[in-house]
């Protein structure tokens, strides 16, 4: 017997919050009767209905995208936008994005159909280290450098440390390139942290996420992500979350 959002979650239709968000609203039913207990325990051969689409299971997958500019790190969009799901061509499974990137923002994006890894990831304790280029409209000083290494506020939390390393300053056009490494993943965060300090992203792009990097690959690419690189990962998000930070 397991929990209604864990079936659900694993079946590879949602995450965890996305299945309880369902369950509470009343959109899950369990052989035919609503289910609105979060918690409610599920038996082998129990019919698992979900917005009124029968529940099947999935075999886990997991993705890595090179994310192009001008799509969104979405499943849908209401504006009919593109969507990062558009561009995984012949995946059947119901994948979405662990995270997000910006409509501008390229990079390194995973999606995945397990919900608990998605979770894992994505959990606000897990610290896996992620790598991004930035572009600022001007020149930073040391100083600013410093408070964002040491950590700034944002909507009154304090930013865990971070490694900024300078690779380029163009005087002309007073323009800076750097490297930022960051240990979370708060909504927004490389271009809030910049614009904190009185600066404006003009370029950003997710280099890697752990272990795993675009090394090879050209925006809108894909790969599978293996499952040696899916255990590393799993054990990072794991290992960090145990850090006290
Ligand atoms: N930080 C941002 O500000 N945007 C992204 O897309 C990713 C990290």
């Amino acid at each position: 017997m397991e929990r209604l959002q864990k079936v659900i979650a694993q079946s590879g239709y949602c995450s965890r919050r996305k299945a309880e968000e369902w369950i509470a609203s009343g959109k899950v039913q369990v052989n035919g009767e609503t289910v609105t207990e979060m918690g409610y325990k599920v038996k082998q051969g129990d019919a698992i209905t979900v917005n009124g689409k029968l529940l099947e299971k999935e075999n886990k997958v997991y993705y890595l995208l090179y994310k192009p500019k001008g799509v969104i790190s979405a499943v849908h969009d209401d504006r009919g936008r593109r969507c990062v799901t558009d561009l995984l061509e012949d995946v059947k499974e119901r994948v979405y994005p662990v995270g997000r990137l910006d409509y501008d923002t390229t990079g390194l994006l995973i999606l995945t159909n397990d919900g608990d890894f998605a979770n894992l990831i994505m959990h606000p304790r897990s610290h896996l280290d992620k790598v991004y280029e930035v572009t600022l409209n001007g020149l930073i000083d040391g100083d600013a450098l410093h408070q964002l290494e040491s950590g700034i506020y944002l909507d009154g939390v304090k930013t865990l440390p971070c490694k900024i390393k300078v690779t380029h300053k163009d005087i002309k056009h007073k323009s800076t390139s750097l490297m930022i490494k960051l240990h979370e993943g708060k909504n927004r965060q490389v271009k809030r942290m910049f614009e904190a300090v009185g600066f404006t992203v003009t370029r950003l792009h997710r280099m890697s996420c752990g272990e795993l990097n675009l090394k090879g690959m050209k925006p809108g690419e894909y790969r599978r992500i293996k499952p040696q690189e899916v255990k590393r990962l799993r054990h990072l998000a794991q290992q960090s979350a145990q850090k006290p930070y």
